[in-house]
């Protein structure tokens, strides 16, 4: 799917490894060495016959290499198998996508594995690898507009991303009874070849083998039911809305599944490890009621169904992964299940196309804890942004990482989070109640399924409200000291 900034303009700056435009597709006639005997024709007619290469990244510049240009995937069909004894996973990736330039080759994200074959609509097409990027160059030139269905065979040991900075491990992560799989921001490579980059969305279809008694969970909901074939069994899932690729999950193990609906009729799916076996009608229950509140507050559910993943696994961490929040190690209270339903609305459909505006996420998700928080009678939302004004002083680190700008290297930083929060608050008393949540409902249903900026929102809320907010989002967002108390 097309992100909403153009990615044709941003291929063109073709990064140095890729400069050599002629480099491998000699087979189209036009030879690469200087022959200066045989007349060379002009540089436009020759880069229309022989397309140029597909850009290693996507164009985010605080992450250069991830995602890739050149093409916008539209379907991702997986096939996979996995043993978590030999702790392997056998993967065959079908991939339909449409090329955004003529294409002499292109590039998918892809960490690890053994590659065995890439075809490139049905033809076998040669491959590099380089770092995580597999380089693809089909046997003849791909036209800009087409659509090409590229198939990748692969296998090997998954390894998750072990990241130094405050991203932790992340990706598909093997665990003692399966794999619990989280990918934000960039580990869909460690178990699928890819775009991975949000900017680039699509819809999926998961046909996952594991060893009889196990369960596969994925997106959105089975296709029929699981199959045994001997000592395996078979799950089918499919996610017919579009989905980043951090937000795909294969998360494999021993669960206990419940599925029912919510009382206004959403399909509601809460799987959890035996561990938490006694939390299972709770949070089936739980997840439910606020799967129907925000859909009074944000609008319509965005997906067909919505439910809860708990595992045994220590991570530390939620996600958000589209319709099926995953919670590692921990039974979930109702903030943090506020927190990862309300990323359905925000995040999953209306997603970031760079990762510098996730506060756009974390931001909306926090304040929405905040908003549960009141709609159950408990801290108000002015409560709870009273108490974290005061309780971070002027020298608290939040006031100096400006949440509109997230940095790669710190991403999920608290001021993503509470300051992102915090700027929703002060919109809100700004622009009062009513402009303040029809902005919400209209910022959700504008963007449905796509890609936004945070210059977006801005213009949106000024539209909305008639007001010039530079100041205000100029000193929430971007400043850099703690902003004077909001007057009310
Ligand atoms: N987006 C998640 C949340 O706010 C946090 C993900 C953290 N990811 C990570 N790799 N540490 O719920
Ligand atoms: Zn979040």
């Amino acid at each position: 799917m097309t992100a909403h900034r153009s990615r044709t303009t941003r291929s063109g700056r073709l990064p140095a490894l890729f400069t050599g435009v002629l480099v491998g597709v000699s087979a189209v006639g036009c030879s690469p060495s200087p022959a200066d005997t045989v007349p060379t024709p002009p540089a436009s007619a020759r880069l229309a016959d022989v397309g140029t290469a597909g850009a290693e990244g996507i164009g985010d510049t605080d992450f250069p290499k991830d995602g890739n240009g050149g093409y916008d995937v539209k379907h991702y069909s997986l096939r996979l198998d996995y043993d978590p004894e030999r702790v392997h996973l056998t993967g065959e990736a079908t991939i339909r996508a449409l090329a955004l330039q003529n294409l002499s080759r292109f590039n998918l994200d892809l960490s690890g594995f053994d590659v065995r074959k890439v075809t490139v609509d049905n033809v076998e097409a040669s491959f590099d690898r380089a770092g995580t990027e597999l380089i693809v160059t089909p046997k003849s030139l791909l036209k800009n507009s087409a659509e090409f269905t590229v198939k990748v065979d692969y296998k090997g040991r998954p390894q998750p991303v072990r990241n130094s900075s405050n991203l932790g491990t992340y990706g598909f992560i093997p665990t003692k009874d399966g794999a619990f799989v989280t990918c934000q921001p960039n580990g869909a490579k460690t178990w699928f070849p890819g775009n991975d980059h949000p900017s680039d969305k699509a819809t999926f279809d998961f046909t996952i083998s594991v060893p009889r008694g196990l369960t596969a969970l994925a997106n959105g909901e089975m296709e029929g039911a699981p199959r045994t074939e001997g000592n395996k069994t078979v799950f089918t899932w499919r996610e017919r809305h579009p989905m980043a690729t951090y937000l795909a999950t294969m998360t494999l193990g021993k669960f206990e599944t419940l599925t029912g609906k919510t009382k206004s009729g959403i399909p509601n799916i809460a799987a959890v490890d035996p561990a938490y076996r006694d939390d299972l009608q709770r949070l089936h229950r739980v997840n439910g009621q606020i799967t129907d509140y925000w859909t009074t507050v944000f609008g319509p559910y965005p997906f067909s169904s919505t439910g809860a993943v708990v595992d045994d696994f220590d991570a530390g961490y939620a996600l958000e992964n589209q319709t099926k929040p995953m919670y590692g190690g921990f039974s979930p209270d109702e903030g943090i299940v506020a927190h990862e339903l309300a990323h359905q609305w925000f995040g999953n459909s209306v997603s970031i196309a760079r990762w510098k505006d996730l506060w756009l996420n974390e931001g909306f998700a926090t304040y929405s804890e905040w908003l549960w928080s009141e709609h159950r009678g408990k801290g108000t939302a002015q409560e709870l942004f009273d108490s974290a004004y005061k309780a971070q002083d002027e020298k608290s680190p939040i006031w100096s990482y400006p949440p509109g700008k997230a940095r790669a290297k710190d991403l999920f930083n608290t001021s993503v989070y509470v300051r992102g929060a915090m700027t929703l608050h002060a919109l809100r008393k700004k622009v009062g109640d009513r402009t303040f949540f029809d902005l919400l409902k209209t910022w959700a249903h504008d963007h449905r399924y796509g890609s936004v900026s945070t210059e977006q929102f801005i213009e949106l809320a000024e539209r909305m409200s008639s007001l010039q907010l530079d100041d205000l989002f100029g000193e929430w967002l971007y400043g850099t000291r703690k902003p004077k108390p909001l007057t009310r």
